[in-house]
This record gives C-alpha cells, structure tokens and sequence, in this order.
C-alpha cells in the first residue's frame, strides 16, 4: 500500500488544492493532506479551521485523512510512514521553488517528490488572490468549494 502525502498551507483550500488531492487519489492508496500549523502573519484561517474545512470538502473520502502539522515537512512524512510527496505545478512560476523544496525534502531523508499537473482550468487559481479577491467583494465562485466559500462569508469578507 503506497502512501501518499500533499503538504501546504491551504489558506485557504481551493479547487487547485482539490484537484491535486484528487489526481494523487487515483495514483495511491491513501492520501495525507498535511496542513502546515503556521503559514503566515497574513493567514486568514487558524490551522483548526483549514483542516477541518478540508475534512468537510473530503468527508465522503475515506482514503483522505487531514491533519496539522509544525517543523519540518520530512520529519512528519517520516512519521507518518509516508512513501512520497505530491505537489501540483500550475505552470513556469511554481517549478523553481518546487524544485527547490523536493530536492531539499530529498537531501534532508531521501523522500520522492511527484508532481501532477494541474489542471488548466485551475491555473490561475492562488489561495492569496482568493483571499484577496474575498476581501474586496468579489465572488469565489468555482475558486474554492463550497464549504469555503461559507466559511469566506462567514468572514465577512463576501
Ligand atoms: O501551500 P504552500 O505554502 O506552497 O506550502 C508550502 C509547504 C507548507 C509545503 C512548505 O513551506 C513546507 O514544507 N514547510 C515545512 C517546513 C519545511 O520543511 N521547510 C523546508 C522545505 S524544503
């Protein structure tokens, strides 16, 4: 059984975030979302809310499990037995931090990093400017789940 594990922040999740969990679903067995503890001062939701609104949007999945995590990313995979890393690439823009990160995952413990493609339709789609675009009214429709777009309203943000 082959186990895959898709870091991020996830402030919040979109429909890119779904679609790469969704795509490492149809390779592996199981999937862990590891929901970084601390992103950023410029978060918008607690790292209780982001897990639990990916649990909500997962909820039907049993293979998906959801879960917080602080330091370093390798020492969580290793503590979770995890066998890789899947990360989504958008386009040119992703690929040097990306590469970066996996090659420095895989100096640190030795793990893989896969990359899926992400779906065009998707590439546009950031978690900053969904939270940019909440904060100044605009709608974020077909950004981010439903489950997300209530929990941007209940920000007041709408
Ligand atoms: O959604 P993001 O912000 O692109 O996710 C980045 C994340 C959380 C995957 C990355 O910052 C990370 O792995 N942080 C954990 C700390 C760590 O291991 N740093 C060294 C990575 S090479």
């Amino acid at each position: 059984m082959t186990t895959a594990l898709c870091p991020g922040s996830f402030d919040p999740p979109t429909n890119g975030h779904v679609d790469v969990i969704r795509r490492a679903l149809a390779i592996f067995d199981e999937v862990v979302v590891g929901v970084i503890g601390n992103p950023s001062k410029n978060s918008m939701f607690s790292s209780e809310e982001r897990v639990s609104l990916l649990q909500e949007v997962f909820r039907d999945v049993d293979r998906v499990s959801v879960e917080s995590f602080d330091g370093l990313l390798v020492e969580y995979a290793g503590r979770r037995h995890v066998d890789v890393i899947v990360k989504g690439l958008r386009g040119v823009a992703d690929f040097d931090s990306e590469l970066q990160m996996a090659q420095m995952n895989h100096h640190l413990s030795g793990i893989e990093t896969c990359f899926v493609a992400t779906n065009p339709s998707h590439g546009y789609i950031s978690s900053s400017l969904v939270k940019e675009v909440a904060r100044l009214g605009g709608s974020t429709d077909r950004l981010v789940p439903v489950e997300v777009q209530k929990a941007l309203d209940a920000k007041g943000s709408k």
